[in-house]
């Protein structure tokens, strides 16, 4: 059975207050809407549709999608739906999933795909219940069966009282989805298309609509406004360190460590407080992580970062290098035992084994348009507060003096200075009076 996956993501979020589309908020570094494209995929769904509308230009940029659907204007999430009828022919399921439930779990879309498929439903979908469902639309059911979905706005006192709630994850069969989905109007408080509504239309025509219920109410939380985002964190953050904890990590103090759901780290590894690890990073076994910022990079074993120290961009460290204070390496390969161990910028360059980079190094990368490379081949040892204006090649061995700046290649096994010869003006004080 072929599956897919609709991803609502269009809305700005007013709820937020600010200029970005809400899909893009990040939680532990990333994005709402990778969470979601992520739990799909781990249930077995590959083909992902995102319906995009607010700042869409930049949530295309942002994710990986067979193709995007665009919804301008924003009528609800009905009409978000509308927009993904190129796909109406096609057989099989559809899920359609908010993007702003980061914290769904796979084995959820998958325990829904299931009773689904077991129940030959038309429609599934996903509830909960919550004791405090303000906000929420409310599931009036018989059994499993869905007899009604009612928005907060345009529920009765009684009906606000039901605390079985619309978690917006629906598994729809895809034909009978676009056969009827025009049938939706928006004859409701805020005048919008509300996907929901499917459940009458299919019970109309006599479809059947199950429910069904998770256990876990944190999964479910959807995040409208900061003060959820904050205890969202909480909530992860305390969930991912646990499970780095128990598999032999050291967390000085888990309450200030920050560690994104796409991080690896190796046994015996000690990190201090005040450490912020976001995007895909491994980090080795036996390293030792002193309150310093890790984003997209691989750290091999026994390797030392910090105090303050800043690795981005695709850095590769291997085993035993030492990356001292105020020290920032950005998209650069460092080989084994390579120390620099202050106050250092170390950008788009490639390091060899055993190098000695010496206080405040810095590669000079940029010329104001384009990125060059330094290369710096093992043995070499750079001086303190060396520029080395890339492109450029420190061979094999050599020797940079300190204070040099050095605009050509260094052969391997020479030393080179690039600096002025010092004057001393004995007696000056005495002149000047
Ligand atoms: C929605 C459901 C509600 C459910 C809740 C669960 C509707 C009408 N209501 O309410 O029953 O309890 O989710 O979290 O569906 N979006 C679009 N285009 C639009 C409007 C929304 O793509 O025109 C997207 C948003 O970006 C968001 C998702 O759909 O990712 C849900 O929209 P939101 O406004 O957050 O709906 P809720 O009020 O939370
Ligand atoms: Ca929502």
């Amino acid at each position: 059975m072929s599956i897919r996956a609709i991803i609502l993501a269009a809305g700005k979020g007013t709820r937020m207050r600010e200029e970005r589309a809400k899909a893009l908020t990040p939680l532990l570094g990333k994005p709402f809407i990778q969470y979601v494209i992520d739990a799909c995929h781990n249930a077995g769904i590959d083909e992902i549709y995102p319906v995009v509308g607010f700042q869409k230009e930049t949530v295309m940029e942002s994710v990986l999608a067979n193709a995007f659907f665009v919804q301008e204007p924003l009528l609800g999430t009905g009409h978000a739906v509308m927009q993904a009828k190129a796909l109406k022919n096609e057989t099989g399921v559809t899920l359609i999933i908010a993007g702003d439930q980061p914290l769904i779990q796979p084995a959820t879309i998958l325990s829904l795909l299931e009773q689904h498929r077991l129940h030959q439903n038309a429609l599934t979908l996903l509830t909960v219940d919550n004791p405090n469902p303000f906000g929420y639309g409310r599931v009036i059911t018989q059994g499993r069966k869905v007899l009604e979905m009612v928005e907060e706005w345009d529920a009765t006192e009684e009906q606000k009282k039901i605390t079985e709630v619309n978690l917006s994850v629906y598994c729809f069969d895809n034909r009978l989805l676009f056969e009827h989905i025009d049938e939706l109007t928006n004859d409701n408080k805020k005048e919008e298309y509300y996907i929901n509504d499917m459940v009458m239309v299919f019970n109309r025509h006599g479809y059947s609509v199950e429910a069904m219920k998770t256990m876990n109410l944190k999964e479910t939380i959807g995040i409208n406004d900061k003060v959820a985002l904050a205890q969202a964190t909480r909530d992860l953050q305390a969930q991912i360190n646990e499970a780095h904890m128990l598999a032999g990590v050291t967390l000085v103090d888990p309450a200030t460590t920050y560690i994104g759901p796409d991080v690896t780290i190796g046994p015996g590894t000690t990190i201090y407080p005040n450490t912020v690890i976001e995007g895909k990073v491994s980090i080795g076994a036996y390293c030792t992580i002193e309150s310093s910022y890790i984003r997209d990079s691989v750290i091999g074993d026994r390797v030392t970062v910090g105090p303050f120290a800043h690795i981005r961009n695709q850095s590769v460290i291997h085993h035993d290098v030492r990356i001292g204070n105020f020290v920032e390496v950005k998209k650069s390969t460092l080989d084994d035992g390579v120390k620099a161990a202050h106050l250092t910028y170390l950008g788009d360059s490639v390091i060899g084994k055993h190098v000695n980079i010496g206080c405040g190094t810095i590669t000079v990368n940029y010329d104001g348009t384009l990125k060059h490379q330094t290369i710096i081949e093992a043995n070499a040892f750079i001086g303190s507060n060396v520029n080395l204006i890339a492109p450029i090649t420190i061979g094999e061995g050599a020797v940079i003096a300190a204070g040099s700046t050095v605009t050509e290649n260094v052969p391997a096994k020479s030393l080179a200075i690039a600096r002025s010869r010092q004057t001393t003006k004995e007696n000056y004080y005495a002149k000047r009076k």
